[in-house]
């Protein structure tokens, strides 16, 4: 399949391309600093250009959101609306302008995580934006089909608990290359409307 892999650089896109390649696809890569394509999907002129520039695909597949990090006391209007557009509508838009654009039976496979569910301190933003993404895909799934949509909803990386870590005590965390799989699985299988929690 061709794919489009957002933030392809990241923590979590390197394990998803690793595993795409893996699996034989031909994967295009994007993000703001790095990748085949240098855009910023909070952006949806760029989502647009992103399009434009890939050609038909298979598959969109989503690595990335930034989302701001901050006790609710210190958060500020802006900030809610920097996590919706840096999460949410960014991905939002990959499904809304790709519903006409990709294939026929392709997919999206957004990515949300645990914090729509288990809500750590400082995280109201995150929390919100991975919820909105879930809900969004459940209800895009019954309007596309026969493309679809996916979420993929890890808890805190392995690999990131160095980082990370401390927000998720006593928590567990899932090894990225079991994440991948869910986009693999996500990408190949023929399930739609689904969040996969790891
Ligand atoms: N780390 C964890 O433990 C964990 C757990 C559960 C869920 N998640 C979620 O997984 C996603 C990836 O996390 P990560 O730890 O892999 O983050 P990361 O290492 O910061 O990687 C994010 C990647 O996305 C790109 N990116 C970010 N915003 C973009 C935009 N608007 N347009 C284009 N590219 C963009 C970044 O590259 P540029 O800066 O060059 O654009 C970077 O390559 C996030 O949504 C995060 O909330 C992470």
């Amino acid at each position: 399949m061709k794919i489009v892999l957002i933030g392809a650089g990241g923590t979590l896109g390197v394990a998803v391309h690793t595993a795409l390649t893996g699996r034989g696809h031909d994967v295009v890569t994007v993000g703001r600093s790095s990748g085949d394509l240098r855009l910023d999907i909070a952006d949806p002129e760029q989502t647009a250009q992103l399009y434009e520039r890939v050609g038909r695909v298979d598959a969109v597949v989503s690595a990335a959101g930034d989302v701001p990090w901050k006790p609710i006391t210190e958060m500020t209007p802006q900030d809610y609306l920097d996590a919706f557009r840096g999460k949410v509508l960014s991905q939002v838009e990959l499904v809304r302008q790709g519903v006409g654009r990709i294939a026929e039976r392709g997919s999206f496979t957004l990515i949300t995580g645990v914090l729509a569910r288990e809500p750590v301190p400082t995280g109201t933003a995150a929390s919100l934006a991975n919820g909105a993404v879930e809900a969004f895909v459940r209800a895009a799934a019954i309007e596309i089909a026969p493309q679809r949509v996916n979420a993929v909803s890890p808890t805190v990386f392995t690999e990131s608990l160095g980082d990370y870590g401390d927000f998720f005590p006593g928590m567990e965390s899932v090894d990225l290359d079991k994440v991948a799989r869910a986009y693999v699985r996500s990408v190949e299988g023929a399930q739609t409307g689904q969040v996969y929690v790891l």
